[in-house]
């Protein structure tokens, strides 16, 4: 009777160590997004983001020239909140920059490959919206984020990343599916470019403004997950709005839907 259940103690314990090691260190990806803003606030891509193998992808399209994409151009940035997914090694930034000269509210994914602090940049994929972008207005939106908590979860309380991923999906598959399964949330915000469907109101919803019947579907999905924060990012392809370049990040507490941030490139690019 012991030694099959010591050797399957020994397994467990195995199998947790290579879980642990293939995920990637949080503090690796802290620096190389932290890089990743400095980058930005300069507009001058660091050698991180300059490294031979790193693909830059703005607005959904690749861009060989990276400086010549809004890495290259200096933003004052006023906020700034990152998500980590260490299983998939990536990271997502929400960056407001309210500047009269020249706003933008950008979303960012940092893709790494490696495991440990042994991490290199693979891919930039950046979704940025300005003047003229959808509801765009980005001292409105940073009012919001202000008033919102996206702060971390107690241990207890976390929803797994399927749970989270699946929330995600559900909410974009509402084009083309209204009876796609989204857990609905009261109070939820939503915040999609600088209009905001809260009014402070403990019955606050993000089920509002939806279209239902025949949509195409949001395609394209690239994800970041992070459970420590209850937090989704999805950058997509909205096919229903001209083929938009979008992000959505979704916050979730306790199983259901507590914030949505959007943002939608209507400019032609
Ligand atoms: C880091 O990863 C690279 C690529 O996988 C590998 O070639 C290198 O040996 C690793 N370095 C260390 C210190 O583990
Ligand atoms: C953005 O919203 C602010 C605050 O409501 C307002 O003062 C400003 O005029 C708006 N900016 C634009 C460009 O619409
Ligand atoms: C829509 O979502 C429901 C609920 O998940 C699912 O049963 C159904 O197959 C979906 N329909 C389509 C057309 O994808």
């Amino acid at each position: 009777m012991f030694l099959p259940r010591l050797t399957l103690s020994a397994f467990i314990i195995g199998a947790l160590a290579r879980i642990a090691f293939a995920d990637c260190q949080w503090s690796a990806l802290q620096d190389a997004t932290d890089d990743y803003i400095s980058s930005q606030e300069d507009g001058k891509p660091s050698d991180l983001i300059l490294a031979d193998g790193v693909t830059y992808r703005e607005n959904n399209k690749i861009v060989s020239d990276i400086a010549s994409g809004i890495l290259g151009q200096p933003l004052k940035i006023d906020s700034s909140r990152k998500i980590f997914d260490q299983p998939n090694c990536a990271t997502f930034t929400e960056i407001v920059v309210t500047d009269e000269e020249n706003p933008y509210v950008i979303g960012t994914q940092l893709h790494f490959d490696g495991s440990g602090d042994n991490i290199t940049l693979a891919l930039i994929d950046t979704i940025a919206t300005t003047t003229g972008d959808w509801l765009f207005n980005a001292t409105k939106s940073l009012g919001y984020i202000e008033q919102e908590n996206w702060g971390t979860i107690d241990m207890g309380m976390r929803d797994s990343r399927e749970t989270l991923k699946a929330a995600a999906d559900a909410y974009l598959d509402l084009w083309g599916n209204s009876s796609a399964p989204v857990p609905w949330g009261t109070p939820c915000r939503r915040m999609e470019g600088g209009a905001y469907t809260g009014e402070g109101l403990e019955t606050d919803s993000c089920n509002v403004g939806i279209p239902d019947g025949e949509q195409p579907p949001n395609s394209d999905r690239r994800y970041v997950v992070d459970e420590t924060v209850g937090s989704v990012s999805v950058l997509c392809k909205f096919e229903t709005m001209k083929d938009a370049p979008d992000s959505h990040e979704f916050r979730l507490e306790g199983g259901k839907l507590r914030y949505v941030h959007t943002m939608t490139v209507m400019r032609e690019m």
